[in-house]
């Protein structure tokens, strides 16, 4: 949490609560005077204390309040954030980030490095791609409706010719595109390697799953800007193999040991 990004008051209420632990603890009371000082009135530095405690012990009910973003400035913010955190931390840290600006507390009290973890796919396991794990996470907290705007994110995720974000001023020079067909990082990333020929853990790679933390950030904040303003529509179809499989092997099917939207025909073949 960077104190310059949060309110005054913000900022006094978690000094306030951090007092009463530490008074609490034994710590000594100077700090709870110091408190006292700096604001309290009449009626007391406990009660304010106490008052201040129990508003940072209870966040807001969920969801918290969301306010239109600009894309554009989502996408490069994401792009710039990967390089610091990578994928999943740049996409969230992007929307978060532009939350703080706009609306500041709560969002001053999430700290974004929280998101790391989705690199490459949770710690380099190639799973869920981090861009669509770090957007479909902010998704989430601002919006009960999350589960259709994920199924969006993720359905245009896996149609789309990606990266669709260009930074103004590229750390590398990339062209090509790819449509991954699938919400994995592993497929996402080695499809991309083959339409451009670059290894996967090379700069340009790299470069690419930064563009796609922009690209996949702006869009989820498109779809929650739509939500926001009521003209929000789900659009994505799922893939025919859903329902053709799913017949027998999805929920309610004859068979029903399978979950999952994931296109199967990617990984098995049509069996009679
Ligand atoms: C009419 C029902 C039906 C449909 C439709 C169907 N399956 Fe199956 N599938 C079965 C049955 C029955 C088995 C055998 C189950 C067992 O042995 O436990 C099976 C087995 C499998 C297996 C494991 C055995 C193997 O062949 O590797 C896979 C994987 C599988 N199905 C995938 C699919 C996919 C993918 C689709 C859609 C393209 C599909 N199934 C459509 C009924 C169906
Ligand atoms: C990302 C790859 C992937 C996708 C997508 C996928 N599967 Fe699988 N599936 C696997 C793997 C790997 C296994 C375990 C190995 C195996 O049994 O083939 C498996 C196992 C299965 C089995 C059990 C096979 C058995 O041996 O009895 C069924 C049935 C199955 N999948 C159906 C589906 C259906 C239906 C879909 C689409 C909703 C789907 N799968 C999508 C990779 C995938």
């Amino acid at each position: 949490m960077r104190t310059k990004n949060m309110s005054r008051r913000d900022f006094m209420v978690s000094g306030a609560a951090l007092a009463v632990g530490l008074a609490v603890g034994g710590g000594g009371l100077g700090l709870v005077t110091g408190c006292e000082r700096s604001g309290a009135s009449g009626t007391g530095a406990a009660a304010t204390i106490v008052a201040a405690k129990e508003k940072v012990q209870a966040p807001p009910e969920w969801p918290w309040p969301y306010e239109p973003l600009d894309p554009k400035t989502v996408a490069q913010r994401a792009y710039e954030g990967f390089y610091e955190g990578a994928c999943m931390y740049g996409a969230f840290n992007a929307i978060i980030g532009a939350l703080r600006d706009k609306v500041g507390y709560p969002y001053t009290a999430i700290p974004t490095q929280m998101a790391r973890y989705g690199e490459g796919g949770v710690a380099g396991w190639a799973t869920l791609c981090g861009a669509l794990n770090g957007s479909a996470a902010a998704v989430n907290l601002v919006s009960k409706d999350y589960a259709k705007i994920v199924d969006e994110l993720m359905g245009w995720y896996t149609t789309t010719h990606l990266p669709t974000f260009e930074p103004s001023k590229p750390r590398v020079n990339i062209k090509a595109t790819s449509v991954s067909g699938s919400p994995l990082c592993h497929v996402s990333v080695t499809e991309w390697c083959k339409a451009s020929g670059a290894k996967a853990e090379s700069p340009e790679r790299a470069e690419r799953c930064a563009r796609v933390a922009g690209s996949v950030a702006a869009h989820a904040v498109e779809l929650l800007n739509n939500h926001a303003a009521g003209t929000f529509a789900a659009t994505f179809a799922l893939p025919a193999s859903i329902k053709t499989c799913g017949g027998c092997h999805l929920k309610g099917g004859t068979i029903e040991n399978a979950r999952g939207k994931m296109d199967c025909i990617q990984c098995h073949t049509p069996h009679q």
